[in-house]
């Protein structure tokens, strides 16, 4: 068994954050996303790994490593465009070598990870295994129409009017027969080979292709919200470390994280947050569901719901921040000043909500 994990794409719903990285880099709880999809391939007992890399290979190849950090391999196999997902199947052909294997959308999280997903697929003797996860959004995804006996009759990528609330998850287990399908297909309206319509053509052509649907949270961090609803979720489950005690006058309620070398002075800290290195948090207030970078520093200010990506600084903000993501080494202050109007440089595709 191998896997395929597709850290390639622009992530162009995330922008500006993605002008300057890859969106299965952005972190949530403090690791970037698609540190969880390798822990999950790996706890799943798969460690020959396959990278589809893009545009932000570099970035990618630089945060991987060669694997050995949690025992796998990487194979780095660059996309020279986005050409849809069936066409990284296509060219990963010469290392999947034939073997059955995992098809892992880097910015997709699953709640439980994906061993038993696995272990069905071997022990089993279907060509693909597809996971559905019911969702209120099914036009953003690929939906799926199982028939009575609950099996696929059809799959439609991105459909204006969903035929069910089934959502195609990004985790699924193909045999050899998928390179088949990616070959016969044609690319879709938005110049894509679909790997919706690859599996519809597993279906078509007789191949058993078993759905699963899941019942526990998955999610799609594709989005700020979605992004924000992962590290909420993330926290919740994380077991927390302390490796600066809190400095004078400052209270940690509940779960509370903290890195190395992080000075927090006179401020109320209410977990679940995680808090980097190297972080200096004073006279501030820190809420729920917050996860602070390395580097950061929040003073005078007031945050929640947040994610704070390294380096960044939020002083004397005079309003809570809440349901932000603050970019690397960005920052958001109050200025001394006789005139209530407010100073911008914000980046391209940038949003600020006034409220
Ligand atoms: C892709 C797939 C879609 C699937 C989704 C899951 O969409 O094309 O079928 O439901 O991943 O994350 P994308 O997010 O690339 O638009």
């Amino acid at each position: 068994m191998k896997a395929l994990v597709l850290a390639g794409g622009k992530g162009t719903r995330l922008r500006p954050i993605t002008f300057t990285r890859a969106k299965q880099l952005v972190p949530v709880a403090n690791k970037p996303i698609l540190f969880y999809g390798i822990e999950a391939i790996r706890d799943a007992g798969v460690t020959d790994i396959g990278v589809i890399v893009g545009e932000t290979a570099d970035e990618v190849m630089a945060a991987l490593g060669d694997g050995s950090r949690w025992g796998v391999t990487f194979t780095y196999i660059p996309q020279e465009a986005p050409l849809g997902l069936a066409h990284a199947v296509k060219i990963a052909e010469p290392f999947i070598a034939g073997e059955p294997f995992v098809m892992y959308l880097g910015d997709n999280l699953i709640a439980n990870g994906i061993s038993r997903f696995v272990a069905d697929f071997e022990a089993g003797d279907s060509n693909a295994q597809i996971l559905l996860a019911h969702v209120p959004n099914a036009n953003q995804f690929g939906v799926a129409e199982l028939g009575a006996d609950g099996s696929v009759m059809r799959l439609v990528e991105k459909p204006l009017d969903p035929a069910s609330d089934l959502a195609l998850v990004g985790v699924y287990l193909f045999d050899a027969s998928v390179f088949e399908a990616v070959n016969a297909i044609q690319p879709s309206a938005r110049g894509e080979l679909e790997i919706t319509d690859a599996i519809q053509w597993l279906v078509d052509s007789g191949h058993t292709v078993r759905p699963y649907v899941i019942d526990g949270w998955w999610k799609d961090t594709g989005k700020l919200d979605d992004m924000l609803e992962a590290n909420r979720i993330m926290l919740d489950a994380m077991q927390p470390v302390i490796s600066s005690e809190a400095g004078e006058g400052t209270v940690f309620h509940g779960r509370v994280s903290t890195g190395r070398d992080t000075v927090t002075v006179g401020s109320t800290i209410r977990g679940p947050v995680v808090i980097g290195d190297g972080c200096e948090i004073r006279e501030a207030y820190i809420g729920p569901y917050t996860a602070v970078g390395d580097g950061c520093r929040v003073i005078g200010a007031e945050v929640e719901h947040s994610i704070l990506l390294r380096g960044s600084r939020i002083e004397g903000a005079g309003c809570r921040v809440a349901d932000s993501l603050l970019g690397v080494d960005a920052a958001v202050r109050r200025v001394p000043s006789v005139q209530s109007a407010c100073r911008l440089m914000i980046g391209d595709n940038s949003e600020v909500d006034l409220v």
